[in-house]
């Protein structure tokens, strides 16, 4: 098990207190995707958009780093091959943990982007519609979270970790959202071994070699010392 690629979703973050999407009383069950998730709903209304994100930058520069997060840490420390560690999560608690080159594919709240010219820098606390962009002074800037509908970052990075990975694990995500739910198949197309650990099983849950259930603060340490020993 030389190369492992992990995928880690909302799960990872749940035992540190932010919320996930699609769980009992989730993200989704309180918010519009229309409207706080869709460059759309940003066009209809930025200050309901950036209303949601102000908020979930505010927990998640709250939150601190769980059991699960320190883990991957050490994996990466310790592990004698190549760990390529992916997220679909946009709050900085892998990197709050020590975990280094996080893959964020689909953004980060500490993220500022100019929807006129592209230029991204770190994001103040609470955004608006106000902001001017510090390169052309235009007053569009988002959140740089990729919205549905929008193509996710690195995925030719990614593709290319997963046609060599030797073992393709997913961390506590629903699988519900493509292109990150097809990369299990990705995975097994390369040869690769795959493992699912997460809390229940996952809408993808068919295509997995192995699976573990349970609280990601749990069973990531457990899989990490099995992986070292
Ligand atoms: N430990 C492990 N897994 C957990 C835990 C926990 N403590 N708590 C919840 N889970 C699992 C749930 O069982 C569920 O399968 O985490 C998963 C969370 O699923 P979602 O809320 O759908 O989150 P995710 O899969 O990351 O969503 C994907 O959808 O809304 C978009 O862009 C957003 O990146 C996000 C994407």
């Amino acid at each position: 098990m030389s190369k492992i690629v992990i995928l880690t979703g909302a799960g990872i973050s749940a035992e540190s207190g932010l919320g996930t999407f699609r769980d009992e009383g989730g993200l989704w069950a309180q918010h519009r995707i229309e409207d706080v998730a869709t460059p759309e709903g940003f066009a209809r209304d930025p200050d309901l958009v950036h209303e949601f994100y102000n908020a979930q930058r505010a927990q998640s520069r709250a939150a601190n780093p769980n059991a699960a997060h320190f883990a991957l840490a050490k994996l990466q420390k310790e592990h004698r091959g190549d760990i390529v560690l992916v997220t679909q999560n946009v709050d900085r608690l892998h990197e709050a943990a020590g975990d280094q080159d996080v893959c964020h594919m689909h953004g980060f709240l500490d993220g500022a982007l100019c929807s006129s010219c592209d230029t991204r820098w770190p994001a103040p606390l609470v955004m608006s519609t106000t902001q001017q962009c510090p390169s052309c002074n235009a007053q569009t800037t988002r959140p740089d979270i990729v919205w549905f509908g929008e193509m996710p970052y690195h995925m030719e990075t990614i593709y290319h970790h997963l046609s060599e990975a030797d073992l393709f694990v997913a961390i506590g995500k629903s699988g519900n959202v493509y292109p990150a739910a097809g990369f299990v198949q990705e995975a097994v197309l390369s040869g690769a071994d795959t493992l699912e650990l997460n809390f229940e099983a996952s809408a993808t849950i068919s295509q997995f070699a192995q699976a573990e259930f349970g609280k990601a603060s749990e069973f990531v340490p457990t899989w990490v010392e099995t992986i070292l020993k």
